[in-house]
């Protein structure tokens, strides 16, 4: 059996860990003891070290310690510091973008201006500002096109630095309060100025082994807190997919079109000599006019994963491999043909921060027993048996499969109501019909 190690401890390394049992040892390295990757890791005869993923010579150490085979990295902050290249530089097999290769997601100018040079036709309307003539400048232009900002540090902010006008921003003049704020703060990072987008919001990741790149099923997710979309932006409180790998509201141009900017975004990597396996994530908008860029992420989603690896058939393990081997067009990718529903349970307060531990309990077998699935994130197992949050971040997810998303989002909300016991939250509607009715462009 091949050894894979993990690094992270959130949700979606959770399922990696479920996924990789399948046929695989699981190592992981962790920030905090996950119960559901210590189980995989347990189970599969690996080892663990709580320690910092973030930290490329950690990592390296443990793998070299463990003797693994390959090392999944995944997440935004390891895959921004190096953790790749300093693998690769020591001889171990790394599945997930170098430095330069996940500048895409790491550098929002960057990937705007790519798109700007490889898909014009797909690429909202933006500017560049370096300094706060050019933001006074750049607002005006908006102005002046009736067009309204979205306003978005250069680098990483972990979804929380981007503000919206009218939501966040009420007009013109709050959006050159904040940029000027966002120069002052970096002085050696730029600002972008982008078009709101008038659509539905949705995400396609897709697997990449640097030539090929195969699209999996798209997913809706809902990043605000409360029912309805009302409340502050997280960082997802659950996700669906249809079984179609197309959303209901997605033609097969639409699609097309997503095929389209992928292939030639890895065309252009690898054209430029960029190195560049994983996952390539395209954050995208349906819009009266067709598809439009809006980000990319360069590694799966949370929940998003959640969502397509629960439908993944192929074994995960051999894919990631095929993805490290540069053979993705020999491997036959297949997917269960039923919807899928994640939700997350929160902390009142989520996404800030809650003063208290939260004690729960759940019945992870029983839920199991009936076909369902149970993910932990942040929190850990205590000696009774019992789950402890850790203040902060989504708890523990829920996952069902179904005919419909909701079926699948009714099996959820019922399996919590019978076998979670504890003060912590999630939305009922997420998936249910009434929820896709409104996904209209
Ligand atoms: N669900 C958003 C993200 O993973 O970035």
């Amino acid at each position: 059996m091949k050894k894979f190690l993990i690094v992270g401890n959130g949700g979606r390394e959770s399922v990696f860990a479920k996924c990789l049992m399948r046929d695989a040892a699981v190592y992981a390295i962790m920030s905090h003891e996950n119960p559901t990757i210590i189980e995989c890791v347990e189970n599969t005869g690996g080892a663990y070290l709580i320690g910092n993923p973030n930290n490329p010579k950690e990592v390296l150490d443990f793998a070299k310690i463990c003797t693994i085979d390959y090392v999944f990295v995944n997440s935004d902050q390891p895959l921004a510091n190096g953790v790749v290249d300093v693998l690769l530089e020591n001889n171990i097999k790394a599945i997930g973008g170098t430095k330069k290769a996940t500048q895409i997601e790491w550098d929002k100018i960057y990937s705007i201006s790519l798109m700007q040079k490889i898909c014009p036709e797909y690429t909202p309307f933006y500017k560049v500002i370096s300094n706060e003539e050019e933001l006074k400048n750049g607002l005006e232009e908006f102005k002046s096109k009736s067009i309204e900002v979205v306003i978005k540090p250069q680098g990483l902010t972990g979804g929380k630095g981007v503000k919206v006008m009218p939501i966040h921003l009420k007009n013109y003049q709050e959006c050159y309060e904040y940029g000027k704020e966002l120069l002052d703060q970096k002085s050696d990072e730029k600002v972008l100025l982008v078009e709101k987008l008038k659509g539905i919001e949705f995400t396609i990741m897709g697997l990449t082994d640097g030539k090929n790149i195969s699209l999996m099923p798209a997913t809706y997710d809902y990043p605000y807190r409360l029912e309805n979309d009302e409340g502050p932006g997280t960082g997802g409180m659950g996700c669906f997919t249809v079984g179609d790998k197309k959303l209901p509201f997605l033609t097969d141009e639409d699609w097309r079109s997503c095929e389209i900017i992928m292939q030639r975004v890895i065309d252009e990597m690898g054209a430029s000599g960029i190195k560049f396996n994983g996952v390539l994530n395209g954050g995208f908008f349906k819009t009266e006019n067709g598809i439009q860029f809006m980000e990319f992420n360069s590694r799966f989603g949370d929940p998003e994963s959640l969502n397509v690896l629960t439908v993944l058939k192929t074994s995960f393990s051999e894919l990631l491999i095929s993805l490290y081997e540069g053979k993705l067009s020999n491997t036959e990718i297949t997917y269960v043909n039923k919807a899928s529903v994640v939700k997350y349970l929160v902390a009142k307060e989520y996404p800030f921060a809650s003063p208290d531990v939260i004690t729960f309990e759940i019945d992870t077998k029983a839920i199991e027993d009936e076909g369902l699935g149970v993910i932990f994130a942040s929190c850990v197992k205590d000696s009774n048996n019992k789950y402890n949050t850790l203040k902060s971040s989504r708890v523990l997810a829920l996952i069902a499969l179904g005919e419909n998303t909701d079926e699948a989002s009714i099996k959820i909300n019922k399996a919590i109501e019978k076998y979670f016991k504890g003060k912590l939250e999630y939305r009922k509607d997420i998936g249910s019909r009434e929820s896709l009715e409104k996904l209209k462009v």
